[in-house]
């Protein structure tokens, strides 16, 4: 399995700083920093930051053992046979990763994996006309569901999967549909706890000591990820080889890549005032792994009027639009991009006698030499010219290896950097301020 890495090449002045602080040499700016970063790992391998009954994800990876692999995808494949849809139902961190996932590694014009169900999504918005959508195409459509709610009663889930029990119940009778449906939720507590119970669904279990946004490696991300086709087993690999490069005794700034992103990050917002990070890639695969990071930073950190804001950019089509203020507007930004290093096909560009087009300059060049030299032109101008730190993530390939190990290390990374601010990256209290004011509207 080839490695993830990080290039600051392109942050110029704060690169440099960066680069020298990653071979042992701290310049007198980023000392506290250092110190505050190297604080925030030993509260969070003791146990004792704030939010400490929430670290259940840090051994997630080693737990994922065939042992506890086999179940679901015994229960996924049992879906996979009976279905040409798969409704996945949740909000946040009970959709995202396995969404972030499924998009990376489907082919991008085909609905779905080889031989896999399509994956539908439901609970994630309250759009009526999209939910009127995907109930008409449920009437055509074999279908199985599972619903994923920790708390299990979260508004948007719950109203989703009343109206498609209630589908599935009608379309293939009370039995069967019990039988079409999966609840991922807490052990004990509940709504869907008690319906999961009282109906007989199978059922999975959130841990107490996971969050949502931290649970992409528990049921919530692995049962999903399974029915629509993607390599369990080989994302925990990714997982478990992340784990072992960060979790050393010692903090070796060397090779603990999440400690140097955290660095990254917090000299940058609290060094130089920097208020946004945007996250860019050059491959549109990567949407939903920005949204998924979106949801990772911004719950954890945006807390006591602090936190960088997250923000994302797909390139090259968002040079044509976004790359305007990145380039020349208000210098706010850091960038961190998601670099792919090497794709799955190959596609020339051909030459043309005529060349009427003028683009004989790269025929016989991949597309993809193509895009690096956008990406390479683009780092150089944001960073130079334009002045913004450009962080780029090396991801070696698209697939389960990597995105397991680009999980983990996000994770943990926005774990150093919360405590590196001193709040808690494990609550999010801002998030019932709309449900209350909703609920009171409603009159519940
Ligand atoms: O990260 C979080 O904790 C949140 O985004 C939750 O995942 C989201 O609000 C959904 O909550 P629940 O799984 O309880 O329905």
């Amino acid at each position: 399995m080839k490695d993830i890495s990080l290039d600051f090449r392109f942050g110029l002045e704060a690169g440099k700083s960066l680069q020298a602080a990653i071979a042992g040499d701290f310049s007198q700016d980023m000392l506290p920093l250092k110190e505050k970063i190297e604080h925030a790992r030993r509260i969070l391998l003791d146990g004792t930051g704030p939010g400490n009954d929430f670290l259940g994800w840090l051994r997630l990876p080693e737990m994922l053992t065939e042992e506890a692999l086999a179940p679901i995808l015994e229960k996924a494949a049992e879906f996979r046979k009976k279905s040409h849809v798969f409704v996945c139902i949740g909000i946040g961190g009970s959709y995202l990763g396995a969404r972030a996932v499924i998009e990376a590694l489907k082919p991008q014009l085909a609905p779905a994996l080889p031989d896999s169900p399509l994956v539908l999504y439901a609970g994630h918005h309250l759009g009526e006309d999209y939910m009127a959508e995907l109930l008409a195409s449920l009437d055509r459509f074999e279908y199985t569901l599972c619903v994923i709610s920790k708390s299990g009663t979260t508004t948007e889930p719950a109203i989703a999967f009343r109206l498609l029990r209630g589908h599935l119940e009608k379309k293939y009778g009370k039995a069967e549909a019990r039988r079409r449906i999966v609840a991922i939720t807490d052990k004990a507590k509940g709504a869907l706890k008690i319906l999961a119970d009282q109906e007989g669904y199978t059922s999975y279990v959130v841990p107490d000591n996971v969050g949502g946004r931290f649970s992409v490696l528990t049921p919530v991300g692995l049962f999903p990820l399974a029915v629509a086709g993607i390599d369990i087993r080989a994302l925990a690999r990714g997982a478990q080889r992340m784990r072992q490069r960060l979790s050393g005794e010692n903090l070796d700034w060397s090779s603990n890549i999440a400690a140097q992103y955290a660095l990254f990050r917090q000299f940058l917002y609290q060094g130089k005032g920097k208020k946004i990070e945007l996250l860019s890639s050059f491959d549109s695969r990567f949407h939903y792994l920005c949204q998924w990071w979106t949801q990772l930073f911004g719950e954890s950190e945006g807390k006591q009027h602090k936190g960088l804001f997250p923000a994302q950019a797909a390139f090259t089509t968002d040079l044509h639009s976004l790359g305007q203020y990145i380039q020349d507007g208000e210098r706010l930004f850091l960038e961190t991009l998601l670099s792919l290093q090497e794709g799955n096909s190959r596609v020339e560009i051909p030459c043309d006698e005529e060349n009427l087009d003028g683009m004989d300059f790269v025929a016989g060049k991949r597309v993809s030499f193509v895009n690096e030299k956008a990406e390479e032109g683009t780092c150089m101008a944001h960073s130079q010219e334009g002045g913004v730190p450009v962080l780029r993530i090396r991801i070696p390939s698209l697939d389960e290896a990597s995105l397991g190990q680009l999980l983990y290390f996000f994770e943990y990374a926005c774990a150093l950097s919360g405590y590196a601010m001193d709040i808690n990256p494990f609550d999010q209290p801002g998030v019932e301020a709309y449900k209350k004011n909703m609920f009171r509207l409603l009159g519940k």
